[in-house]
C-alpha cells in the first residue's frame, strides 16, 4: 500500500523525464523559498521566473498565498494545516520537477520539521522512476534535487513594511497565531542559498537575489 491507498501500483510511462529534460534543455528541481510574511518572498519568486524565462528556461511559481485560493483552500494557519499545506506544495512541486520544470515554491513554511519533510519528499523518489527503461543519469545528483532558500529579512524590517497590514492586525490581536508574533518562525539551521537585503551596507534588490539564486543553478549544472 502507498500512504493511506490500497491496491494502487504506481504506473510507469516510456517518456520519462530524462526525455522530457532532453525536449525542453533544462533539469527540474526545486526551489523552495521560505521567509516571514512581508519578507518578500513572492516578489523575489516572480523575479527568479522572470530571469529564467528570459534565459529561456521554464519554470513555475507555487505561491503559499495563491495556492490557498485553490488547492489548499480548506486549511488554516494552525500548525498542522500549515504542515498539510507545506506537504501538498511539495508533492506538486516534486511533480512540476518531474516534468523538468523549475518549480520555484514560495511559502512561509515556518516550521523546520515541515521544511526537512519536504527535502525528505524529494531526493529519495527512486520509487517515481523504478523499472523505467533508461539509465537515469543524474541518480547520483538527486540529493542536490531540491534547493532551499532563505530570504533572511529581520522581523522588524518585514513588520515595518507590512504590505498587507497583517501585522498591525496580529499586534492588535485581531489576528491569532501570526508567523513571526505569536507563532515561531523557525529559520533554516543548514540551506543552499541564503539571501539577504543588505550586505556590507550595500541594498539587495530582488532582482539581485533572483540573480544569485539563478548563479547558483548555473554552478549546479542546472541551467545547461
Ligand atoms: S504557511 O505558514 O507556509 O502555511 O503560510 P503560506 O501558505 O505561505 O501563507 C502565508 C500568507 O497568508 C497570510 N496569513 C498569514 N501568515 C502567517 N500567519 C498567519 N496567521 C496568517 N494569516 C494569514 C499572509 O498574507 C501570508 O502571506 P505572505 O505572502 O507570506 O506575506
Amino acid at each position: 500500500s502507498i500512504g493511506n491507498s490500497t491496491n494502487i501500483m504506481w504506473h510507469d510511462c516510456s517518456i520519462g523525464k530524462l526525455e522530457r529534460q532532453k525536449l525542453l534543455q533544462q533539469k527540474g528541481c526545486v526551489i523552495w523559498i521560505t521567509g516571514l510574511s512581508g519578507s518578500g518572498k513572492s516578489t523575489v519568486a516572480c523575479a527568479l521566473s522572470r530571469g529564467l524565462h528570459y534565459r529561456g528556461k521554464l519554470s513555475y511559481v507555487l505561491d503559499g498565498d495563491n495556492v490557498r485560493h485553490g488547492l489548499n483552500s480548506d486549511l488554516s494557519f494552525q500548525a498542522e494545516d500549515r504542515a498539510e499545506n507545506i506537504r501538498r506544495i511539495g508533492e506538486v512541486a516534486k511533480l512540476f520537477a518531474d516534468a523538468g520544470v523549475i518549480c520555484i515554491a514560495s511559502l512561509i513554511s515556518p516550521y523546520r520539521k515541515d521544511r526537512d519533510a519536504c527535502r525528505a519528499l524529494l531526493p529519495d523518489r527512486h520509487f517515481i522512476e523504478v523499472g523505467a527503461s533508461l539509465s537515469y543519469e543524474d541518480f547520483s545528483t538527486l540529493s542536490s534535487y531540491i534547493f532551499q532558500v532563505f530570504l533572511d529579512i529581520p522581523l522588524q524590517v518585514c513588520e515595518a513594511r507590512d504590505p498587507k497590514g497583517l501585522y498591525k492586525l496580529a499586534r492588535e490581536g485581531k489576528i491569532r497565531g501570526f508567523t513571526g508574533i505569536d507563532d515561531p518562525y523557525e529559520p533554516p539551521l543548514k540551506c543552499e542559498i541564503v539571501l539577504q537585503q543588505q550586505k556590507g551596507g550595500v541594498f539587495a534588490s530582488p532582482s539581485d537575489m533572483a540573480e544569485k539564486v539563478i548563479s547558483y543553478l548555473e554552478e549546479k549544472g542546472y541551467l545547461h
